[in-house]
């Protein structure tokens, strides 16, 4: 595995954005993605603010502060990922997108680079499959057989066999591993020979699945699809662990650990006050002080995105085909009104300054 030093990020918005900029506080050179011009200066001036932010807190040295924005490059070509050892993808939470953009992804970066997602709940395991990553490698052996009577010409043959060999093996990315016990499959001259032994499934393919935002959450997330290698993920944990975070490992279903358990939560959030029972003040200050939890559960649906909410719930409903993750009716009446939250402006709760503009719903 080469060492990681250059991190391509696909999508600018805000996992994006705070993935790129705790990628370049700590030390990688990153190169930040997105198909729209105006996210990645929304972008940057996110970043900078975040950075000014932590700096004044004290929680990162002013050298640290004033270098790191000059470590992201900002791009809106997918050509500029050739160099990248470590992709990660925080685009839409839509499979046929991000499996489109992975199969992109996949054709431009060079064969060792592993390839991460930052999905809430969309399978690895399928998004995989649209990449050529979980390719077979075969295990080279050398075989050396130096005969007594060697000649000038056939030492060299072997010398140049080698280098020709090491070099394929480098270029496709595979280790170059020395071992004794290879039949031998000789050439006439009995000096040389190369035989395969065993096939390995090499996918570096896998879920690295930040929290919001990710320059302050402690926790990633770390998603195997079904043959993700030992060598990707062990990786990945130590990405994570380089970035500062601490690390919990989930299989591959629907929604993982944290949103499996999260998204009822704020569906049922959506169903007290759908159905009336409360206001969504009361529901949110009953979570807050009634379960000693930092925000509400409809005030974190409008900071998480409540178009985002209502992917993974729609992905936890038809993974694992139980009509409990139904969404509610009311969360996806505001995600076809453009009520996405935070970054839109209103969600549940109006944050534009001027409250007169926003459509009141006659109910709640
Ligand atoms: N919002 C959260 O709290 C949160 C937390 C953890 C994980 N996630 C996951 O992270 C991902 C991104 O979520 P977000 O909240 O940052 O979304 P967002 O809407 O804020 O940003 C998405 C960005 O991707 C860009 N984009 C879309 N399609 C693209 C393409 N084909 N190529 C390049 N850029 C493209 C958009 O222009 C946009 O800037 C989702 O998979 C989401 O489930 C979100």
């Amino acid at each position: 595995m080469e060492e990681i030093k250059t991190i391509g990020v696909v999508g600018a918005g805000q996992m994006g954005s705070g993935i790129a900029q705790l990628a370049a506080v700590h030390g990688f050179d990153v190169w930040l993605l997105d198909s729209d011009p105006n996210a990645l200066g929304r972008a940057t001036e996110v970043i900078s603010n975040s950075i000014q932010r932590l700096i004044s807190k004290g929680q990162l040295p002013q050298a640290v502060g004033t270098d790191a924005p000059k470590s992201i490059h900002c791009t809106t070509r997918l050509e500029d990922f050739s160099a990248a050892d470590f992709v990660i993808e925080a685009i839409a939470e839509s499979e046929a997108v991000k499996k489109k953009i992975f199969s992109e992804v996949d054709k431009i970066t060079k064969s060792s680079a592993i390839l991460a997602s930052n999905t809430s709940s969309i399978s690895i395991t399928r998004l995989a499959s649209a990449t050529s990553r979980p390719h077979k490698v075969s295990e080279l052996g050398i075989v050396l057989l130096l005969c007594s009577d060697i000649s000038t010409l056939s030492l060299l043959v072997l010398l140049i066999s080698i280098w020709f060999i090491s070099f394929e093996m480098y270029v496709h990315g595979c280790c170059l591993t020395w071992r004794d016990d290879f039949l031998v499959n000789c050439l006439p001259a009995g000096i040389c020979g190369v035989t395969s032994d065993k096939l390995y499934l090499i996918l570096q393919v896998i879920g690295m699945h930040f929290m919001n935002p990710p320059p302050i959450m402690k926790l990633v997330e770390i998603i195997r699809g079904a043959d993700t290698s030992d060598t990707t993920f062990n990786a990945t944990k130590s990405l994570a662990e380089r970035f500062g975070k601490t690390t919990v490992c989930s299989q591959d279903y629907s929604g993982f650990i944290v949103n499996r358990i999260l998204m009822p939560m704020i569906n049922e959030a959506f169903f007290t006050l759908y159905t009336g029972v409360a206001t969504k003040e009361d529901i949110d200050e009953g979570m807050k002080l009634g379960t000693n939890q930092p925000m509400g559960p409809l005030e974190l649906a409008d900071f998480i995105g409540l178009d985002v909410c209502l992917s993974i719930l729609r992905v936890l409903h038809a993974g694992l085909g139980d009509m409990k993750y139904a969404p509610c009716p009311l969360l996806v009446q505001y995600v076809d009104a453009g009520r996405l939250g935070r970054k839109s402006g209103i969600g549940v709760y109006d944050y534009r300054r001027a409250p007169t503009i926003a459509k009141q719903l006659t109910r709640l």
